[in-house]
Order: structure tokens, then C-alpha cells, then sequence
């Protein structure tokens, strides 16, 4: 991580509101959202903490404009970006001496003229966390640019609420990356952020005693795309089963998942090798085992160990992951013997039994003798 930025000022007092940004890419916004900023904000009460993953020039850009707004602006770049937009917003939040912090996206999609709606109603209701949504009171989505987009963060939402449904009781938009937060309130050695649903993650695991919320319009974004992706959305799935079953087990669902899968194209390979080129089962058994691992480990390399430093080589991660899993073959392949030559059940309905069996005592073996609670 690079430091802040050396003309960083403190506000004399430990000011009221600490805005936290996050930015990955957003030179062309940054203008015209600062100069927004310096008209809504006291440069006395308040301060900005840009926290920054950028690969482009947006930390200079954001030098080059501070004269737009009188508030003292501490930008923080990171190298590592670990956690993504929710690591961004966690480190800002360690970094604020505001008494309210408020999270705001860079790309003008969030209203600078509801920051003061958000810190008033925590003031007036007492609330802890007062959440700008979408979904009640007069919010509206409309910059959500397509119907798609529409569909995916209706979607989310009503995941996320179906599995934290006490937690999220009266939080009508828990995707929300626009919110106020009492600074007292906050513990944040308790986040783990893991991508963009940083809202979801403070509730869940801190329990804010109590939620205000405040409408506002999802505007269209000002300049560039947005940053989220298939990947994020992925990264989204793997968080919700993080917070609901802890990590372990969250990797165990994944593991469990990607095995099934694979039964797929082991049984397509299957029937194309014994039906269509005629080949022994054993053998084509065999092979069918080797698409499986393959697809397997390109699965689990893709989605469950995506990021982060990796002590092995592609090649010896893929050399081990093969060689695990046909050790599978040695007990498959003669169960598959008993079943098709003694008991005479058909190939492929024996082959989908005996992977079931190997599932299951795989599974068994690893809970039981490997992943010990
Ligand atoms: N530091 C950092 N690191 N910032 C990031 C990263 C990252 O990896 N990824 C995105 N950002 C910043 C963007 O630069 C922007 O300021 C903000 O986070 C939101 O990113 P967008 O790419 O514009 O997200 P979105 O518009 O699709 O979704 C946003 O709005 C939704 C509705 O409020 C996010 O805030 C969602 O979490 C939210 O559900
Ligand atoms: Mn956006």
C-alpha cells in the first residue's frame, strides 16, 4: 500500500462525517463528483478518504482537483486490493475519524444531496446504519442500466434476504453501496470483506442495533462502466455462502458442487467412448474419469481458488489434483467390475452409482478426517 498523499490535512477537530470512497478506475468522474462534493459538504465537519485500487491515474487526477473542494481528501492506493471494493471500504473505515462515516460510490450513481439526508435520520432516529435504497419509500433504480442488470440485483437481493432473514428485517435494499454509519458503532475487525456486497457484510456480522433508511434515485453512472462482472457475481455467491456457513464449509458446498457437476461430462464421455466408438467400459471408464478430473480441476481453479498468492505451479496443482482423484479409480473401477459383469446393471447407470458412492465417502472422509470442526 502507498500512504496518503502528503498534502493530506486533518480537520482540527475530529470532524462530523468522513466520506469513503472507493475507486478503481474512475478519472473521469472524479471532477465533477468533487466539485459536487464542495457544494454539499461543511469543509469544516467533514473529511474524504479516497481509498484506491486503480490501475489508471485516477489517485493524480483526484490531486489535480482538489482545489473543487475545500474538505481535506487523504488518498489512500492500494497495491493488493485484497478484498476488492469491500476491502476498499473496510480500509477507509479503520482510516475515519469522522462520528459518521458514509460510503459512497465515485461515479455520481449516488446522489451527493442525500449524504446529509443519511447522517440527519441516524441522528433524529438513533439508528446506528442508515441505508440509502432503492427499493421503499420513494427509491427508485432506474439507473440501473439494463433489465438484465434490474433482474440480477432483484435477484441478489432476494437471496441474500431469504438467507439472512432476521438480520436483514427491515432493510429493504441490503446491495446498497450507499450508507451512513455511527463510527462508534463499528467493529471492524469483525469484516471480512469479499467483493462488493460490503453493506450485507457489516450487517451480518456486527448486527447493527438499529436501521433507518432514506430513498434515493439510482442515477445512471456519470462516465466509464461499471466494474461488476460475471466474476463479481461469482465472488457474490461464494461471500453469501461465506457468512451463512462459515469458510470451510462454505469451500466444502463448492467442493461438493463442482464434484457433482462433473458427473456430466463423465458420463457423456462415457456413452460417446462405449456407444458410439465402441470401446470396453473399463477403459473408456478410465478416460472418462480423466475428462472429469479435468473438468473439475478447471472449475475449482477458476472458482474456488481464484485469488490470492499460490505456493504450487499450475502444472504440480493439476499433477496432484490428478493424481487424487484417481486413486478414486482404484476402489471405481472394481465396483464398476461387480456391478456391470456380476450384477449386470447397464454401464452408465453403474458408473453414475458407484461416482455417487465415491462422492458420498469422499465426502465423509474429508468432513470426518480432514476437516475436523
Ligand atoms: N477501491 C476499489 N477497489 N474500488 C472499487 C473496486 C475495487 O476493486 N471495484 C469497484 N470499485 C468502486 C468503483 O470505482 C465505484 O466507485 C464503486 O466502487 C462502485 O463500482 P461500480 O462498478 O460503479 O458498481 P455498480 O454501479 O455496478 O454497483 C454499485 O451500486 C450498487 C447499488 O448501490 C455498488 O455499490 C454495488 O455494491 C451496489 O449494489
Ligand atoms: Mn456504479
Amino acid at each position: 500500500m502507498t500512504g496518503s498523499s502528503p498534502t493530506q490535512r486533518s480537520a482540527p477537530h475530529p470532524p462530523r462525517l468522513t466520506l469513503v470512497i472507493p475507486t478503481y478506475n474512475e478519472r473521469d468522474n472524479i471532477p465533477e463528483l468533487l466539485s459536487q462534493l464542495g457544494q454539499v459538504l461543511e469543509a469544516a465537519e467533514a473529511e474524504i478518504i479516497f481509498v484506491d485500487d486503480s490501475t489508471d491515474d485516477t489517485p493524480t487526477v483526484i490531486e489535480a482537483a482538489r482545489s473543487d473542494c475545500p474538505v481535506p481528501i487523504t488518498v489512500v492506493h492500494r497495491d493488493d486490493a485484497s478484498g476488492g471494493l469491500g476491502g476498499a471500504v473496510v480500509e477507509g473505515l479503520k482510516r475515519a475519524q469522522g462520528a459518521w462515516v458514509v460510503v459512497m460510490d465515485a461515479d455520481l450513481q449516488h446522489p451527493t444531496a442525500t449524504i446529509a439526508d443519511l447522517v440527519a435520520t441516524g441522528e433524529q432516529t438513533g439508528a446506528d446504519l442508515v441505508v440509502a435504497t432503492r427499493y421503499a419509500g420513494g427509491g427508485d433504480r432506474s439507473g440501473l442500466s439494463s433489465g438484465y442488470r434490474k433482474a440480477v440485483s432483484g435477484g441478489s437481493t432476494l437471496l441474500a434476504k431469504t438467507l439472512f432473514r432476521r438480520a436483514l428485517a427491515g432493510v429493504s435494499d441490503p446491495m446498497s453501496g450507499f450508507f451512513a454509519v455511527r463510527a462508534a458503532s463499528i467493529e471492524t475487525d469483525r469484516l471480512q470483506p469479499l467483493g462488493y456486497k460490503i453493506l450485507l457484510e457489516l450487517i451480518v456480522r456486527t448486527r447493527p442495533q438499529r436501521v433507518a433508511e432514506v430513498p434515493y434515485t439510482f442515477a445512471p453512472r456519470h462516465a466509464g462502466e461499471s466494474k461488476s462482472s460475471l466474476r463479481e457475481g461469482l465472488r457474490y455467491l461464494r461471500h453469501l455462502a461465506t457468512l451463512r456457513l462459515g469458510r470451510t464449509r462454505a469451500r466444502m458446498l463448492g467442493y461438493g458442487l463442482i464434484g457433482l457437476s462433473g458427473m456430466l461430462p463423465n458420463l457423456v464421455s462415457l456413452w460417446l467412448l462405449t456407444h458410439l466408438l465402441g470401446v470396453h467400459y473399463v477403459p473408456a471408464a478410465i478416460a472418462a474419469n480423466q475428462v472429469a478430473i479435468a473438468w473439475n480441476f478447471a472449475l475449482t481453479n477458476m472458482l474456488l481458488f481464484r485469488s490470492g498468492p499460490r505456493r504450487h505451479s499450475l502444472r504440480s496443482r493439476l499433477t496432484r489434483f490428478a493424481l487424487l482423484n484417481n486413486t478414486d479409480l482404484l476402489v471405481r473401477i472394481p465396483l464398476l467390475g461387480v456391478l456391470v459383469a456380476v450384477l449386470h446393471v447397464n454401464v452408465l447407470l453403474g458408473n453414475a452409482l458407484t461416482l455417487a458412492v465415491m462422492f458420498l465417502v469422499r465426502f465423509v472422509v474429508i468432513d470426518r478426517a480432514i476437516f475436523v470442526p
